[in-house]
Order: structure tokens, then C-alpha cells, then sequence
């Protein structure tokens, strides 16, 4: 196998320790020949770096490390890009959360008018920037993208790139994936092949079959309807997702027939969901205080004796395994089968083609090709079409400037329950994201 070169953009990220763990666990299936780290944030970079130095030289001393905020160097001759930013940071996303709960709406860092809105204008053109480093200085790379709001993120490089060599992808199915695999005694989620409908952080699952064919999910419910849950990735386990998967029960009681992203409990019951939620204190606060504080409290552990630190070795999580097993489909023309999002085209026939939906799909050297799903019943339908609406007319406000289409965006969501609100909300967005939005009008 030929060696590979990756370069992670937003490397700063409190995931990059992780998914480096995940690269080079997993250095059978993608062999590196060099890794790049890219930030615009040079001191919160150098601090990732700092706290994973000692594991990359343990156990990849021969690859070529690279840490730049430097576009050129870092996306030179690489094969992929993995693409992980967050423009405005978490002080941003906080802010996000905040605006729409101060009206009474779902404060989310991805769903509703601070997440696909709000968060979804001022990624693009971060996202954007990326994407034309690595078509300028490595034409022929992959980029893998999850920056979020990966929904309304995949619609725009779907516009300006035509997705050529970009793959928008979620680790959320995945997570979900894993907890099913567990419940059902499987060995790994890869022994699931899952068929799968929606958008991003908005979908559901209609069959769950195991290696030896046979559909698991009527089975899988039952297990849910009793016993709730079985909690698995690490990273979806503290207190604030121990609260989601409570509420994932509640979704399969109301609407049994699949079983649905946990996001959908954003939409479904929006108004308990923001009566829930304190407008003071939101899941960014606790990311500040939970992950990010670790994080920084490991480095101090750095700078305490640099020269004998050992870096954190955990198991990895779901994600960069699921990521790294990704690019190893591409790079190695493997055709596995995974859940990403792509243009319908026809997978769901009762979508529209410019729609870009969360399906399986097998993971080619030349991209991915989608496995087709059956028509929707009309419930499914109507909430997607809804929501791939405000998450069309986020992007067309960015490329239009456009407040008319902002508001529409906003006003459509399900989170919102009316105009007036949606205009409140907008107007506290246009301020609190200043430069990060062009300017509407
Ligand atoms: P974080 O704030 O800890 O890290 C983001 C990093 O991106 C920071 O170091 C920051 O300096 C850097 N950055 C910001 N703007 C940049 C730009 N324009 N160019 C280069 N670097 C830039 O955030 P996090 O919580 O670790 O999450 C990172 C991203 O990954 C977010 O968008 C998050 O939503 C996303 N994510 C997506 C999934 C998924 O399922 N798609 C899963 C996990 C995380
Ligand atoms: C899941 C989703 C991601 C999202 C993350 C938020 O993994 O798939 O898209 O960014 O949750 O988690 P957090 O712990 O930052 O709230
Ligand atoms: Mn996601």
C-alpha cells in the first residue's frame, strides 16, 4: 500500500487528540507517510501538538510532521484533507445557543436558527477557504469534511465545488451504530449495514441488518422500548448526551415505525426541548468547562516536565475511527460502506435531486456511490422538505447578502414558532456575528 499524507485543518480542535490517536492506531489500514497540522490559531495548535508529540514519535518516529498556520506548506502534497474548524470558536456557538433561547427557541450548536443559520453563514466561508487551499497546492486530494453544520456546510461546497473530491461527513449515525452493536451483541458497528434516510443531523434508520442478513430493527426497538439506551462512545456519554439518549426513547414511543437520529429531538419536541434549556448556561458552557478545561489541563501537564510527558492514550473514538476508515476506503478503493452525505440524485426518489441527504454509501477511489433508499412515506417527507428548505435558504442569504432569505431560512425552521420571533432572533444574529456574516440587506 502507498504511503499517505493528511493534513488536519483546525488542528487546534479539543477532536484532533483523538482522531491523531485514531490515525495512528489504525496505521495498517492507512499508512502515513506525513501528517500536517493546520490552524489559524498558532498557540492553540502548538498546544494540541505539545500533548500528542511524544505518541506520534513513539509510533510513527518515520513520518514527516508538519505544523503550519501557513496554507501553502500545510496543504502541499497531501492527499487529504481533514477539515474540522470552527469559525468564532466555541465563544461563537455559545452565542448561538444563547440568541434564539433568549426568544423561547432550540439553542443548538447545529440545529435551528443559531445552529443551521447562524453558525451555518459564518462556516462557509471558512470551509470555502480550505476547500481552495487544497484544490491550489494538492489538486488531487480528498477533502473530508466535518465542520459543522455539516448539513448546510455540504449545500454550499455542493454550489462552489460541485462537491468534486469532498465528502461531507457525521459521526452521529456512527455513535448511534455503535450503541446498536453493542445491544445486539455484535462485535463491531461495522457488523451493521444499516439502511438510512434524511439530512444531517436529521434522519432515520428503516433496517438494521446484520452480516447474515437478516433485519435486526424490529428486535433493536423492542430492546429500546424496554431497557432505553446502551450508552457507548465516550464522547457521547456525559451528563448533557445521557439527557439525549433518555429522549431518544421517548422519540421511538412516538413514532415507532424507524429509529431516528437523536438530533430529531430538536425538532420534534422544540418548544419542551427550549423550555428545558437555560439561556444562561448552554451545552457550549459546558464544553468550555468539560472537554476544552481537560484539554488545557493536560498541556499543563506538559509544561510541568515536557521532557518526560507521555501523552494520553485512550481507546479512540468512534469518529476517528470512522473517519480514518473512511479515507482508507478512498485511498484504497476499498468500497466499504458507510453513512455520509451526498447529492439525492434519485438515492431517495421522492426527494428533490439537489437535495443533500444522509444515505449508505460505498466509498470508491472516485467518491462515493450512494445506495438507494425507498420512497419516504409522507411525515418523513414533510419534515425534510421543511428542513432542507431553511437549510437551502441559510446559503442562499450567504450568497445573495440576502436578510429577506435569512429570515425565511429562520422562519421555516421548526424550531420557530413565528415570524415575529424569527425576526428577533435574525436581528440579534446579524449583530452578535459582525464580521463572521456578510452583510445582509
Ligand atoms: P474547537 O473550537 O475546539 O476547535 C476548532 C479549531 O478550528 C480551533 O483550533 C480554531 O482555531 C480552528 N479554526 C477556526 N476557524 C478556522 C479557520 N478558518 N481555519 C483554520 N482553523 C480554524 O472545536 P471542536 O469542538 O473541536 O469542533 C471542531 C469542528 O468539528 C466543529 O465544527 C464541530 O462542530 C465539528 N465536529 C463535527 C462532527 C460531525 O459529526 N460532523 C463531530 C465532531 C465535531
Ligand atoms: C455529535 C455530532 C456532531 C456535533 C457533536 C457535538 O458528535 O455528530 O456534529 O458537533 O455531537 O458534541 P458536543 O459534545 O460538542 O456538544
Ligand atoms: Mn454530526
Amino acid at each position: 500500500m502507498d504511503k499517505k499524507a493528511v493534513v488536519i485543518a483546525g488542528a487546534g480542535s479539543t477532536h484532533t487528540p483523538g482522531i491523531i490517536q485514531s490515525l495512528l492506531q489504525k496505521k495498517n489500514e492507512l499508512p502515513l507517510r506525513k501528517l500536517a497540522l493546520y490552524d489559524i490559531d498558532e498557540k492553540r495548535m502548538h498546544l494540541v501538538y505539545d500533548i500528542m508529540k511524544q505518541f506520534i514519535e513513539q509510533e510513527a518516529p518515520d513520518i514527516e510532521v508538519v505544523v503550519t498556520t501557513d496554507p501553502e506548506k500545510a496543504f502541499t502534497d497531501v492527499d487529504f484533507v481533514f477539515a474540522q474548524i470552527r469559525q468564532g470558536g466555541l465563544q461563537m456557538r455559545r452565542q448561538d445557543e444563547r440568541i434564539p433561547l433568549k426568544y423561547g427557541c432550540v439553542g443548538q450548536e447545529t440545529c435551528g436558527a443559531g445552529g443551521s443559520i447562524s453558525y451555518g453563514i459564518r462556516s462557509i466561508p471558512g470551509v470555502f477557504d480550505l476547500v481552495r487551499y487544497a484544490k491550489k497546492y494538492s489538486p488531487d486530494a480528498w477533502i473530508l469534511n466535518y465542520s459543522n453544520p455539516a448539513a448546510v456546510v455540504a449545500e454550499a461546497t455542493r454550489r462552489e465545488f460541485n462537491n468534486d473530491h469532498i465528502l461531507n461527513i457525521c459521526d452521529m449515525p456512527t455513535a448511534i451504530l455503535l450503541s446498536y452493536s453493542k445491544m445486539l451483541g455484535l462485535p463491531s458497528w461495522r457488523d451493521i449495514d444499516p439502511m438510512y434516510f434524511g439530512l444531517n443531523h436529521f434522519g432515520w434508520f428503516t433496517k438494521i441488518y446484520d452480516k447474515q442478513g437478516r433485519d435486526r430493527l424490529p428486535e433493536l426497538r423492542q430492546m429500546i422500548l424496554e431497557h432505553g439506551m446502551a450508552v457507548s462512545d465516550k464522547h457521547h456519554k456525559d451528563k448533557d448526551w445521557m439527557h439525549t439518549w433518555g429522549q431518544y426513547v421517548k422519540i421511538v414511543k412516538d413514532y415507532p415505525e424507524y429509529l431516528p437520529n437523536s438530533y430529531l429531538q430538536y425538532y420534534l419536541y422544540s418548544k419542551d426541548m427550549a423550555d428545558d434549556m437555560d439561556p444562561n448556561w448552554t451545552r457550549a458552557d459546558n464544553v468550555i468547562n468539560g472537554r476544552e478545561k481537560e484539554m488545557f489541563a493536560e498541556h499543563d501537564k506538559y509544561l510541568a516536565d515536557p521532557a518526560n510527558y507521555k501523552s494520553p492514550v485512550q481507546s479512540f473514538t468512534v469518529f476517528g475511527d470512522f473517519i480514518v476508515d473512511a479515507a482508507a476506503s478512498i485511498a484504497y478503493n476499498k468500497c466499504e460502506r458507510y453513512l455520509v452525505i451526498v447529492e439525492n440524485n434519485g438515492a431517495i426518489p421522492n426527494l428533490p435531486d439537489d437535495a443533500m441527504v444522509e444515505v449508505p454509501a460505498y466509498l470508491r477511489s472516485w467518491g462515493p456511490e450512494p445506495i438507494s433508499q425507498p420512497a419516504i412515506p409522507t411525515f418523513y417527507k414533510g419534515l425534510i422538505e421543511e428542513q432542507n428548505a431553511s437549510e437551502k435558504l441559510a446559503v442562499d442569504a450567504y450568497y445573495e447578502h440576502s436578510y429577506q432569505k435569512a429570515l425565511e431560512a429562520i422562519a421555516i425552521n421548526k424550531t420557530v414558532p413565528s415570524t415575529t420571533v424569527a425576526r428577533q432572533i435574525l436581528d440579534d444574529l446579524i449583530e452578535a456575528n459582525g464580521n463572521y456574516w456578510p452583510t445582509l440587506s
